[in-house]
């Protein structure tokens, strides 16, 4: 998704951009661009593609500046090139922008008639040239007020002036900005992450507000102009040097790191020397609410259907899930006696922050489950339970499902608690089972010699199908999601028994199949499912767990065996298999396995 870095210091500032640049790549996008001030001109290089051809123009053209913003583009108004790519300038102006201008074809034909002349397709370049328009009649403060009034949807903005060495305007509704403090200079960025390597001070900007900022100082202001106090937080520096090691990709990294962010998660959750689940900063009494909603997007939404699976079972509430994108334009009966719970890796997912607006605007009680917790959602949510997965940038999200489904089964087992619906004996032995799942996930991680076989079939086959029932029936989803992601094949998740209702029609001879059969109480009818397949042709892929008993069933290609552990944490075993599958076999394609065509890891936009 996009990303926007601006810098205005004393000292030179291209290649500090263009590092910055590099720190936003793995938010997924397809080309990129720099306009910094050189004696008070502006000067821009732009091109289609990665960061590293940028620089290549910056160097051949010599680019330099002590103030500028820089801008990596996916393209949402425009087909990726060139001429899309940010910054937009005018003789005046030059303009980042993340996020889509709703009413661009009105404002385009409005500055059409007075002349002015669009050399782009995208949205953004309107802002330049009324910018301009605006900057005729009125102040530097007026003008930016104006604008902003004048234009509709959700955009994060970084311009600069002809001629005004002094400062860098800031402004944003819907998407994400945030501003970094450092010594004689000061910066801009569409997330905290972009910063880090150039300070830990930072304010956010609030929706609605615009800033201006100079070397020495940043002046915020709300959508009317009046001045503000932006409160300024002191990063953790720990994600500053996350890097590959050893790992080609960082997915794979990610899926390695698996066993010790588990831990990590459970020593901040889980007392050892009580057996007690730490969550203090929960707000509220248990039987203040009768159900619990779940939002997320994408795989966040998947570990939010697990959960749903675990609630109900353990707790005497209502549950529902629902993805943000449909939620924020349902006509919700929102109730007082609900909890709604946004779960997000970045906490910055556009279609999840708005879901959560939509509940604060209604007043319901709220609480963020997010890997990031500097993120819009999680200070906008009434509290927070962050994975401490640390920093994840793998397009696909792996680590991080882990993490979300962790979280979201700690605080399922403190309500079933403290709703006395289970005795302190079982939550201490569901505590107790908690703490060998890092070991668990470490020894699924080895069962990996037949996958990268196994990845080459799924790769080269026309469409796959992944069954499961009960807590399998997300993991099947989860796992057919990263097939599409990674290895661009179709693949469809279903619950097992709902093959006959339709689905099985497409299965044909060699057609791969994944079922995830562990040995819980549905194992027997999955079987029974998998046979049906398996009598049609398909290739299946068994996951499955230990267990005395051998799987009873004639023609299965391939059988995976984790171990065996309480049936309610196999989700996490089964997991891993499915993530490996999808790696190996975006590996057999040759394809970008961090950053997949088309996506991005963070999604400002609707
Ligand atoms: C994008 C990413 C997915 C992610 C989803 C939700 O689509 O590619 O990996 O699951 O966004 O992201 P979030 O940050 O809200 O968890």
């Amino acid at each position: 998704m996009c990303g926007i870095i601006g810098i205005i210091s004393n000292k030179e500032v291209t290649s500090r951009i263009v590092n910055s640049l590099r720190k936003l790549e793995y938010r997924g996008y397809d080309s990129a661009g720099i306009a910094t001030l050189v004696r008070g001109n502006i000067n821009e290089v732009k091109c289609e593609g990665r960061v590293d051809a940028l620089e290549k123009d910056i160097n051949k053209f010599n680019l330099k500046g002590e103030i500028g913003i820089g801008h990596v583009r996916w393209a949402t108004h425009g087909k990726p090139s060139k001429i899309n790519a940010h910054p937009h300038s005018s003789e005046e102006v030059s303009v980042v922008h993340n996020g889509i201008i709703e009413n661009s074809t009105i404002l385009k034909k409005f500055l059409e008639k007075k002349g002015y002349v669009f050399k782009s397709q995208t949205d953004t370049e309107v802002i330049a040239h009324l910018v301009t328009e605006y900057l005729k009649k009125n102040s530097l403060k007026e003008t930016i007020i104006k604008v902003l009034k004048k234009l509709h949807g959700s955009f994060a903005l970084g311009i600069i002036f002809k001629g005004q060495n002094d400062f860098i305007v800031g402004a944003r509704r819907g998407s994400p900005l945030a501003v970094g403090y450092g010594p004689n200079e000061n910066y801009l960025g569409s997330d905290s992450y972009a910063l880090k390597s150039m300070t830990n001070k930072i304010s956010y900007l609030d929706d609605g507000d615009f800033c201006i900022i100079g070397k020495d100082q940043v002046q915020f202001f709300d959508n009317k102009g009046v001045k503000k106090n932006n409160k300024v937080f002191n990063l953790s520096k720990e994600d500053l040097n996350y890097e590959k090691g050893d790992y080609k990709y960082f997915m794979e990294k990610e899926i390695e790191e698996q066993p010790s962010t588990i831990n990590d998660c459970i020593n901040e959750y889980i007392d050892k020397h009580s057996n007690k689940i730490n969550i203090f900063n929960f707000p509220w009494k248990v039987n203040n609410f009768k159900s619990i909603v779940l939002v997320g997007c994408g795989t966040a939404f998947h570990s939010c259907l697990v959960a749903k699976y675990w609630l109900e079972q353990n707790t005497s509430l209502d549950i529902s899930v629902d993805i943000a994108s449909e939620f924020r334009y349902r006509k919700i009966r929102f109730k007082k006696d609900s909890l709604y719970i946004f779960v997000s890796q970045s906490g910055e997912t556009a279609d999840t922050y708005a879901a959560l607006d939509l509940c604060k605007q209604n007043k319901m009680k709220t609480c963020a489950i997010v890997n990031v917790i500097e993120s819009s959602i999680a200070r906008d949510a009434d509290m927070v339970l962050p994975i401490y997965c640390g920093q994840e940038i793998g397009v696909a999200s792996t680590k991080a499902f882990l993490g979300q489904m962790l979280v979201l089964y700690i605080l399922c087992t403190k309500i079933s608690f403290d709703q006395k619906y289970i005795n302190k004996k079982v939550y201490q032995s569901k505590i107790k089972n908690l703490l060998s799942l890092s070991n668990s996930t470490k020894k699924t991680l080895k069962l990996d010699q037949k996958l990268l076989d196994i990845g080459k079939v799924f790769a080269n086959s026309k469409g796959s199908m992944f069954l499961g029932r009960g807590y399998s029936y997300p993991i099947a989803l989860e796992g057919a999601l990263k097939l599409k992601e990674l290895a661009y094949v179709h693949a469809e998740g279903y619950p097992a028994g709902e093959m006959k209702h339709g689905p099985l029609a497409l299965i044909e001879e060699g057609m791969p199949v994944v079922v995830l059969a562990p040995r819980d109480e549905h194992y027997k009818k999955t079987i029974s499912n998998m046979q049906e397949v398996i009598a049609r042709g398909a290739k299946v892929l068994l996951i499955t767990n230990k267990n005395k008993d051998e799987v009873i069933s004639e023609n299965i290609w391939e059988k995976i065996e984790v171990d065996q552990l309480d049936q309610e944490l196999i989700p996490f075993l089964i997991t891993i298999p499915l993530q490996k599958l999808a790696f190996y076999s975006a590996l057999e394609k040759g394809f970008d396995i961090d950053k997949p065509r088309n996506l991005a890891k963070s999604v400002t936009v609707e």
